[in-house]
């Protein structure tokens, strides 16, 4: 499955240390840009946080002043004793409050911030050229839509807020202490870059082990869910016990790196505690003596104590919050890196302007050249004329360029020379929503949605009444796939319609495209999964459909395209035969070829099919 695969390659990549440098200043220039329109709420943060720090920090120093002013000066004074122990009481409940305050604000405006984001990437994907699907792998997309976004949350969540809020903590701690006494301050500044860099050091090293663990971690979700997407492949095989040791192994070294992140964030914080205790006693000892030296007050010493323990939690959550912020950088880097990209296929600035109902849908591939890329060309200048009204089948071995001369007609993709024209206007100068009104296409593989058959139909336009959804399905033959649902027409499909076969999500689709009435219809290998008598119920529809529209029919079964107007031969990019049924036998060439084979084909499958009626109960068949 190549989605899980990429994405465990892209892990691999970062988990290689060859993570894309994070860029700190375009990063921050891009978010400025989120944040501007919330800067009173912004604002409000800031001012939130410093009354809260400030009631914090004002504490420890209001207990200084009870004991030496009150309890060491050996004054009974109990009104002011209650007075401070009220005031504490006041600085913690707003310090609860602003804090609470601050956090919602912060919130709100940074969740709104990335969900925006988050919008605006999806948006600019589904925007995005059929040539960047090519190139990008659905794998890395959702890697960007889900968790770069969530990286960008982290940012608001909790390194705008470390970085303000125990940055501001640990220079006001400093202050507080510098105020208190200078000799220790200095002592504990000095302290400061020892600490910093035992903290980096340590925090280096635990990415690295997070990178290992998550890394190993892509790779199970990339086997197991390869496995799940050839579950059928695995059981045919008998490959359980096969991919069961494979399995084994991955889990068993996800379960280490885990082990080892594990183990290295309880080494550092113990660490850290540690440093905290051997400070703490460092103080104890040099105030201390100062104390007993009478040369500083007791007050002072205990509210040094309290200072210093509060000064390393923000260090601690500073270089945590380091992380996250590299990762952050990069994340909306990685983002802004698909924003920035120029969807390949544009609507021209002076768009043709078309009256939709006077499309008579007349199709020209004028010498038309093209190739995906810089790949080797697929056609090198084609020519092909279809009249207006006219259904043509177009056959061809695999591979021939069937589907990419329809990705063209569609503009998928723009040619490299020549022009694709509809009634003489150049496709690349048709509003592209215009285009796709006009040319309906109905592929092999019908995407259906998460919803109910009535909005797969009209997909999702309530314009469309339920009155031509059901006249649709009925003129296709689906009505009877659909009155044998728990609740008609409303009965909710699951994701990509699984639990319809292949031929009735087909069915659906093809009811679609009738609601849609295009003027230029392409059916491409659209009846390959039908039974052959279900095709002929589609092909009676398209006899009707096809009435006064232009239609394009490819197909491999022949029986589909016997009767269009003209038949033409792909092989390798050129048309090598065109004319009608009867004209190409006679001419003997490629197309009698491939009939003679198809008639081999149709004969032992028809000779199967019968074998299976006989055999098979007669409810399995239902849907014809
Ligand atoms: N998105 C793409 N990027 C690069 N090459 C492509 C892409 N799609 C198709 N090709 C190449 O273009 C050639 C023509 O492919 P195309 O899908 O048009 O063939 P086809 O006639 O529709 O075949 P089939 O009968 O199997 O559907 C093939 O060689 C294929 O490998
Ligand atoms: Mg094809």
């Amino acid at each position: 499955m190549p989605t899980a695969v990429n994405n465990w390659q892209t892990d691999q990549k970062a988990g290689n240390g060859k993570q894309p440098k994070p860029e700190y200043k375009s990063a921050f220039r891009i978010l400025k840009s989120y944040i501007n329109p919330h800067r009173k709420t912004f604002t409000l943060v800031t001012i939130c946080t410093i009354i809260a720090i400030a009631s914090e920090l004002f504490q420890p120093y209001l207990v200084k002043i009870a004991i030496d002013d009150n309890l060491m000066a050996g004054k009974n004074d109990y009104s002011s004793l209650i007075v401070i122990c009220a005031i504490y009481l006041g600085l913690s409940i707003s310090s609860l409050f602003f804090t609470y305050l601050q956090n919602n604000l912060l919130q709100d405006a940074g969740q709104s911030i990335v969900s925006r984001i988050r919008k605006q990437l999806f948006e600019h994907i589904t925007r995005l050229s059929m040539s960047y699907f090519d190139k990008t792998s659905s794998g890395s997309l959702i890697t960007h839509v889900s968790s770069d976004t969530e990286a960008v949350n982290q940012f608001f969540n909790q390194v705008l807020l470390t970085l303000l809020r125990d940055g501001l903590t640990l220079i006001s701690i400093l202050v507080m202490m510098f105020y208190l006494d200078t000799t220790l301050g200095l002592y504990c500044l000095l302290l400061l870059p020892i600490i910093a860099l035992i903290a980096i050091g340590f925090r280096s090293f635990m990415r690295t082990t997070y990178q290992m663990a998550r890394t190993r971690l892509s790779r199970l979700v990339a086997f197991v869910a390869e496995n799940l997407a050839g579950m059928s492949l695995i059981q045919v095989f008998h490959q359980q016990k096969a991919q069961g040791e494979l399995y084994k192994e991955r889990n068993e070294d996800y379960f280490k790196a885990n082990v080892r992140e594990i183990r290295t964030a309880v080494t550092f914080n113990r660490t850290f505690d540690l440093l905290g205790n051997l400070t703490i006693a460092f103080v104890v000892w040099t105030g201390g003596k100062a104390v007993l030296g009478d040369t500083m007050e007791f007050g002072v010493l205990y509210a040094f104590i309290t200072y210093i323990r509060q000064f390393f939690q923000p260090i601690n959550a500073i270089t945590q919050q380091w992380n996250t912020l590299q990762s952050a950088t990069v994340a909306v880097n990685r983002i802004w890196g698909i924003l920035d990209v120029e969807p390949e296929i544009k609507d021209a600035a002076k768009p043709v302007k078309i009256n939709h109902d006077a499309i008579k849908g007349r199709v020209d591939f004028n010498r038309i050249s093209f190739s995906y890329g810089n790949g080797t060309p697929i056609f090198r200048g084609l020519d092909l004329h279809i009249n207006p009204g006219e259904m043509v089948g177009i056959v061809g071995t695999t591979g021939a360029g069937k589907s990419s001369l329809m990705s063209l007609l569609c503009r998928f993709y723009d040619v490299n020379e020549g022009s694709v024209q509809i009634d003489g206007n150049d496709v690349r100068h048709i509003p592209q929503a215009e285009l796709h009104r006009i040319v309906g296409l109905v592929q092999q593989e019908p995407y259906l949605y998460a919803g109910s058959i009535i909005d797969n139909v009209r997909m999702f336009d309530e314009s469309i009444s339920r009155e031509d959804v059901v006249r649709a399905c009925e003129f296709v033959g689906a009505d009877q796939l659909v009155s044998r649902m728990a609740e008609g027409y409303d009965t909710r499909l699951s994701e990509k319609g699984s639990g319809l076969s292949a031929g009735e999500r087909q069915l659906i689709s093809f009811a679609r495209i009738i609601v849609f009435r295009p003027k230029i219809l392409i059916l491409d290998e659209a009846t390959a999964n039908l039974d052959s008598q279900t095709e002929q119920l589609i092909q009676r529809a398209l006899q009707v459909v096809s009435e006064g529209r232009t239609t394009i029919v490819i197909a491999h079964r022949l029986s589909t395209i016997m009767q269009a107007d003209r038949i033409i031969v792909l092989s390798h990019g050129s048309i090598v035969e065109s004319g009608t049924h009867a004209e190409l036998i006679e001419l003997q060439g490629v197309y009698e070829e491939l009939y003679r084979h198809s008639q081999g084909e149709a004969a032992a499958a028809s000779e199967a099919e019968s074998a299976n009626e006989s055999a098979a109960a007669p409810e399995a068949h239902t849907i014809r």
